[in-house]
């Protein structure tokens, strides 16, 4: 059995000011008319042998989660509620132990609630090789093949090939290295983008996790043990979630455990982590441009401009980002998108 672990706990800062904490990138549509976290459950909708899936967030987003499933059909087994956001570590470990009120040891597909894949049809080869590696007790990474230097990924360099199929044995993770570093990866072509999905038996990274990060493991086991039910919800201990150590699956597992493998991925993937990247898979007019809502332009190209609330006039920009909303707009060059980040720390800082 396969259990999709959906993970929707993120702040999505980099989207900001449309992303903000109440609304945080998973839970708006930045596509189409479904939300991101509504595509990633649907985008399972053609793959056999799948379960219900468990979404783990933040319980503040727990109404807005419950009717985004519920209005385009989906019974999920479980939305479990974290009382703070530890990290994905820590979420998957809690899902991993909760999976195993259904089966003795089912095959977890974790997806982050933040991405978009354009040939699902190349996903789903790469879960059936997942699905086949995680019975013999491997814990699959999906890397990307990369296209650019991206400096918001982590990047996993390949090692040996296995028998059969397109995996490699993993050599080595990189978080989110330096542009030059990242140029000289991608160059290579030794190394695939990290997509933070995984594949892997409950009782396998259970296990593993057991080993790397033991006391992760306990706080979970107790946060869900003294958890409690109310209809879909399951919230998680508040007191012993919130004393769980912080640590993203990557660090916590995929680069310490000798038991990982990674299936390498072209699928049109795009983890939409910043309005660059919205820019990149929006649709473009003649001279480049993603317009959305009022937006007037003159001599204006390759730029994103989004208006929410107020007409945006433009003339004479390139390369930039305009986006606008009730109470902030976001001006900047388009290929420094991964400093509104930035931004949202000295406004967090200011409050
Ligand atoms: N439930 C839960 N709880 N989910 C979380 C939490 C948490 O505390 N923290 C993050 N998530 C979810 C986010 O919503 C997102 O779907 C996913 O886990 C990854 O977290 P991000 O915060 O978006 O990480 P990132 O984009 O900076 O980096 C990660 O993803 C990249 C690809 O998208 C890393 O794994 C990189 O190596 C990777 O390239
Ligand atoms: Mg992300």
């Amino acid at each position: 059995m396969v259990v999709p672990v959906i993970l929707a706990g993120g702040s999505g800062t980099r989207l900001w000011p449309l992303s903000r904490e109440l609304h945080p990138k998973q839970l708006i549509g930045l596509i189409d008319e479904y939300t991101m976290l509504q595509n990633t459950v649907l985008r399972l909708d053609g793959f056999e042998g799948m379960a219900r899936p468990i979404v783990i967030c933040n319980e503040n987003h727990r109404f807005m989660v419950a009717e985004q499933l519920r209005s385009i059909g989906i019974d999920p087994l479980a939305i479990m509620l974290e009382p703070v956001g530890r990290n994905t570590a820590p979420a998957l470990a809690a899902a991993a132990i909760k999976a195993l009120e259904i089966d003795d040891n089912p095959t977890l597909l974790v997806l982050p609630a933040d991405h978009t894949i354009t040939y699902t049809e190349k996903l789903y080869d790469a879960m059936r090789e997942g699905v086949a590696l995680a019975e013999t007790g491997r814990l699959i990474t999906f890397g990307i093949v990369p296209e650019s230097p991206e400096t918001g990924y982590g990047y996993i360099r390949k090692g040996a090939p296995m028998d059969n199929g397109d995996a490699v044995v993993i050599d080595r993770f990189v978080e989110k290295p330096d542009f030059d570093t990242a140029k000289g990866y991608v160059a290579s072509g030794d190394y695939c983008w990290n997509s933070g999905m995984f594949m892997f038996g409950s009782q396998e990274v259970l296990g593993e996790m057991e080993r790397f990060v033991p006391e992760i493991v306990s706080a979970c086991r107790g946060a869900v043990e003294k958890g409690t039910s109310d209809l879909d919800f399951f919230r998680l201990d508040h007191d012993t979630f919130s004393a769980c150590p912080e640590d993203s699956i990557d660090y916590a597992v995929m680069e310490k455990t000798d038991k990982g493998v990674m299936i390498p991925l072209s699928a049109g993937w795009n983890d939409v982590g910043s309005w660059d990247a919205i820019w990149q898979i929006g649709e473009k007019d003649a001279e480049g441009n993603v317009l959305k809502g009022d937006v007037v332009t003159h001599d204006v190209s390759s730029s994103l401009l989004q208006a929410e609330s107020r007409m945006i006039a433009a003339i004479g920009i390139e390369d930039m980002i305009v986006v606008e909303t009730k109470d902030a707009v976001l001006v900047a060059p388009r290929d420094r998108g991964q400093d509104v980040k930035k931004i949202v720390n000295q406004l967090k800082a200011n409050t």
